[in-house]
């Protein structure tokens, strides 16, 4: 059943978060190697990006390759950075035909250089693009970023003397990853995992969390539809009460 009809375009997430899980055991379940689970991961990605573009959302963010993802084995390790470097150079063109603006969360400088340049490039070569702005969470945990957040305050503070009395939520978000970028409204997790894996904890404070038993190669964009009617189901209180949000709107 196709839900895009179904979708009120009026209240569409602005930021979709997908932690992409399940490519291994997808593989598995087939008879073959992991890294052909990855390989079809992609068609996932394209059709999930496609997806979201033509609905109008206007940011997702994709988790894909954490820091502890290091620890995989080096031969998976190995296949998932040529894959990386492969997608980039396949989908340059489609992105850029359909006015997608790519952005990186996590320590790109740590991924081996070939990689690294092939990102940057392209995220040059798309930096003008006003359509949806796909954000590619790489080398990247939420542990990292926030460590991180805090050293460059430390370095900041040893230039100019910040005044304590100023650091509030807004202050910090300043030196994490995803600073202007808004926070998830919701985030996906394939694969019937229910974890977060060391992703977005500060900025999920607030997301709706949508779980599918659906692996990561199989998803498509009848399965976002799926979470955004979801989502649009849901209630956000932010704390406050029921009435509260009903007398706002
Ligand atoms: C997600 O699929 C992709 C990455 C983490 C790179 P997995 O490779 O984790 O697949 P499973 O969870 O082992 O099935
Ligand atoms: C989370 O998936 C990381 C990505 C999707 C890139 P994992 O498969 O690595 O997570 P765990 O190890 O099962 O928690
Ligand atoms: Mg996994």
């Amino acid at each position: 059943m196709d839900f895009k009809d179904k979708i009120d375009i009026n209240n569409l997430p602005q930021h979709i978060a997908v932690i992409m899980d399940g490519n291994g055991r997808w593989a598995k379940k087939k008879g073959n190697q992991r890294i052909f689970g990855h390989k079809n991961g992609v068609k996932a990605v394209r059709d999930t990006v496609e997806g979201a573009a033509e609905l109008g959302v206007k940011y997702l963010t994709l988790y894909a390759f954490s820091t502890e993802n290091w620890n995989r084995p080096k031969q998976e390790v190995d296949a998932l950075m040529s894959l990386l470097i492969a997608t980039i150079n396949s989908e340059t063109d489609t992105l850029i035909k359909n006015n997608v603006r790519l952005l990186t969360i996590g320590d790109i400088d740590g991924l081996p250089k070939n990689v690294s340049k092939n990102l940057n490039e392209l995220i040059d070569q798309t930096a003008k693009n006003t359509g949806l702005s796909l954000v590619l969470a790489l080398n990247y945990s939420a542990r990292w970023e926030i460590v991180n957040a805090v050293k460059e305050i430390i370095a900041e503070n040893e230039r100019t003397p910040i005044n304590v009395e100023n650091i509030d939520n807004e202050f910090f978000e300043k030196y994490l990853n995803t600073k202007n970028i808004p926070d998830p409204d919701l985030l996906i997790r394939t694969s019937g995992e229910f974890r977060i894996s060391n992703f977005l904890i500060w900025q999920i404070a607030y997301s709706e969390l949508y779980f599918t038993e659906v692996l990561w190669p199989d998803f498509r964009r009848k399965d976002l539809y799926e979470a955004i009617m979801d989502y649009q189901q849901r209630e956000r209180r932010f704390g406050m009460i029921s009435e509260q949000i009903k007398n706002n709107n």
